[in-house]
């Protein structure tokens, strides 16, 4: 991840020299004269981290303060005050200013100061990012079937080792809940988990939302915005319905894999990222492939390990357990008092083949305990293609 620190002052030497040095240092500089530049560029999200001067010609430093504290992004910021003047410091620091380096600049303090403010950086675009996506419930039933075992022995075998993994399978077979096992279960639980629905973002806005953009790319584009790869760094990023993903946006994803670096839309600068790639099909790639509708080098490149969720009418031996854990975790939601299935409910739920796999099970159970009013789902409840095929 790469940080663009805005240096405050009217002094073109200082920021020359400052800028000069943090250049060496990896970070990415922009410059403002006075408070009006600074805002200007506040207003443009180009900086993550300010250096702040106290006295500019256009008024106190310091001021600044009260509106980077109301950005969703707040930038952190770190005021360069004279020597002793200790007072104006403090105050700084209770109105939210990151840190104070005193002038002349010690450049080793100015170091340790930025590398702070840099996790502090990181740590917002995170939870910015985990408040947006939905908390979903994520519990992941295993089962006994042997095939359902094994993709789960080959999933925490990919997340300990970080490497690409496809997701196949029907619709309804938990591709979803397989992938935030995966992410759970490995050394990235830590770090985001960023899902994207390639189905469910316009072709034209998906090379934006992957890659971000710069202020100006194009109409509208008022401020710089990080793209989803760039949010995931050292964690893991979700793509689910991959197969709906345009030819073209299909080779700048290869590349960015290949590389681990992107550009921006309308940025020239390389961003090094460290991002495992999960992708979920319920579409035969390789048919797809054969219709020239999706790139064979993208597929294995995806593939490294390439976990196929069996269907739920091929591991029915595990309906047993689902149907008990949705009956809990419905009857709870919907503060019911339904505490099982009944013996014929079960053997009904058994039979049946379920083309909408698990989705579709819990989608029964949940139209079942609507329909019950007593402590057991019994085949009454149960939607009627259920019960007729059984
Ligand atoms: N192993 C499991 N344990 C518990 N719940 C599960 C499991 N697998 C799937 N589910 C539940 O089934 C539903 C469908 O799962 P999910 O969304 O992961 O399927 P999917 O394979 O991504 O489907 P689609 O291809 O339609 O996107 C969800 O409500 C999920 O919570
Ligand atoms: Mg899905």
């Amino acid at each position: 991840m790469s940080y663009t620190i805005l240096i405050v002052d009217d002094e073109e030497n200082a920021r020359q020299n400052i800028g000069e040095f943090l250049l060496g240092k990896g970070y990415d500089v922009t410059g403002a004269a006075n408070l009006a530049e600074a805002r200007e560029s506040l207003d443009r999200a180009d900086a993550d981290i300010v250096l702040l001067d106290v006295q500019l010609p256009d008024g106190y430093g310091p001021s600044l303060l009260y509106e980077t504290e109301r950005m969703m992004l707040r930038p952190p910021v770190i005021m360069i005050t004279a020597y002793g003047d200790i007072e104006m410091a403090v105050e700084a620091m209770k109105n939210g200013a990151h840190d104070f380096l005193t002038k002349p600049i010690e450049f080793s303090r100015l170091e340790k100061s930025l590398d702070r403010a840099c996790e502090a950086v990181s740590m917002r675009r995170e939870l910015t990012h985990l408040r947006q996506s939905q908390q979903k419930d994520l519990h992941f039933i295993i089962g006994k079937s042997q095939g359902m075992k094994s993709v789960v022995d080959q999933a925490r075998r990919a997340a300990e080792a970080s490497v690409s993994v496809l997701i196949t399978g029907e619709t309804g077979t938990g591709k979803e809940v397989l992938a935030n096992y995966i992410h759970k279960s490995g050394p990235r639980a830590e770090k985001p988990f960023i899902p994207i629905n390639c189905a469910a973002i316009q072709p034209t806005m998906l090379e934006s939302e992957l890659f971000g953009y710069e202020a100006g790319a194009f109409t509208g584009a008022d401020r710089r915005k990080l793209g989803l790869m760039e949010v995931a760094d050292g964690g893991i990023l979700f793509l689910d319905e991959i197969s709906s993903m345009s030819l073209d946006m299909q080779a700048k994803l290869l590349r960015a894999i290949e590389e681990r670096a992107f550009r921006r839309v309308g940025g020239i600068k390389m961003i090094k990222v460290d991002v495992q790639i999960l992708a979920a099909s319920n579409r035969d790639l390789p048919t797809l492939i054969k219709e020239n509708e999706f790139r064979e080098d993208l597929y294995y490149r995806l593939k490294v390990v390439n976990l196929h969720l069996p269907p739920l009418r091929e591991r029915s031996q595990d309906i047993p357990e689902l149907a008990g854990f949705f009956v809990r975790r419905i009857n709870l939601r919907l503060g019911a008092n339904v505490t099982d299935i009944s013996q014929r409910g079960l053997e009904a739920l058994v039979k049946y083949k379920w083309p909408g796999n698990i989705r579709e099970l819990s989608n029964a159970i949940e139209r079942a305990l609507l329909f019950c009013d007593d402590a057991v789902v019994d085949l009454v409840h149960l939607p009627s293609d259920i019960i007729h095929t059984s």
